[in-house]
């Protein structure tokens, strides 16, 4: 079974649109970037793209690579302040010579609708998240949507990133799987791999998982999205692992349109609450 998320995230787009429509609120997304990466600049064009898509305003804050720490942070206050932000969103990588932690934790954990400041990693890990990290919250959402149900089975996720891989193993732990995270220092990874009856592979690394790594009939999720030779392919040979695997994400239109759905129900949901709190 192909797990379609392109699919799945356009029909939750579309019941989106319609909750805002009714709802009476106007939310907006503000993305910030730093430098001119190319592959930052697409993922930003194709996030104010879904948020023209769903009814939500968007507003964009480009700064030079050369820009400083503190300059960064005078924009994230600016508007962290605004009352017309709903949402705010860094994109990362931030160039090397930028503190990306303090300004993750600059902002605003009410307008933290990428999930990664540590109030709301926190609140995931304890069990009661407000704003999950897109990725992993959109391929819990996927595998909800095909009747994939976590509890009681043995997860294995490759890979501990802030981004992915950890809030991803707090996913599935939220969800009573049995969560092993696995790394670049993991002994003898095709071991722990072919236990899994989820596979999720988080590694930025083409292909990197082959059928002796997959337990037959698992279910395979593949966030990557690697560059070889101007074609985007996942982190899963896939072609090899469909014959094995029980269910697979495609690369692309697997994960990749779930991440901005989920970035567009975030950015909504800290409309309402902001509504209702009556916080700015
Ligand atoms: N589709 C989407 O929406 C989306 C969103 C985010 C990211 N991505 C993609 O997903 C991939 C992962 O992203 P990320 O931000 O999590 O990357 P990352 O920060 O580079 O993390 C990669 C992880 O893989 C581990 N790893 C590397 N080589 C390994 C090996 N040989 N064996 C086992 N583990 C290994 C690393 O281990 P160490 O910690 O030990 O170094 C690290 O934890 C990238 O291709 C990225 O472009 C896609």
């Amino acid at each position: 079974m192909i797990l379609d998320g392109k699919k799945v995230s356009e029909a939750r787009l579309a019941r989106l649109k319609e909750e805002i429509a009714v709802s009476g609120l106007t939310p907006e997304l503000a993305t910030l970037i730093v430098g001119e990466d190319p592959a930052s600049q697409m993922y930003v064009r194709m996030k104010h793209r879904a948020c023209g898509q769903v009814g939500i305003r968007s507003r964009g804050v480009a700064l030079p690579g050369t820009s400083r720490t503190q300059e960064i942070l005078a924009q994230v206050d600016r508007i962290n302040r605004d009352p017309n932000v709903s949402g705010i969103l860094v994109q990362l990588p931030l160039p090397p010579h930028i503190d990306t932690h303090r300004v993750v934790e600059a902002v605003r954990p009410e307008k933290d609708v990428d999930g990664f400041h540590p109030v709301n990693l926190g609140r995931l890990f304890s069990g009661n998240p407000v704003f999950t990290p897109c990725t992993p919250g959109g391929i819990m959402t996927l595998l909800q949507e095909y009747g994939v149900e976590p509890e009681g089975m043995r997860a294995v996720v490759i890979g501990r990133s802030i981004e992915v891989g950890r809030p991803m193993a707090a996913l599935l732990l939220n969800a009573s799987a049995t969560v092993t995270i696995c790394h670049s220092r993991t002994r003898d990874l095709p071991s722990i791999t072919r236990e899994a009856d989820i596979l999720v592979a988080a590694v930025g690394k083409a292909r990197f998982v082959g059928p002796d790594m997959v337990r037959e009939g698992a279910v395979v999720v593949d966030v990557g999205t690697n560059h070889v030779e101007g074609i985007l392919c996942g982190d899963v040979d896939f072609e090899r692992v469909r014959d094995v695997a029980g269910a697979i994400t495609p690369v692309p239109g697997g994960v990749g349109p779930m991440t901005i759905a989920t970035l567009m129900e975030n950015t909504f949901r800290a409309a309402r609450l902001q509504s209702c709190s009556g916080a700015p």
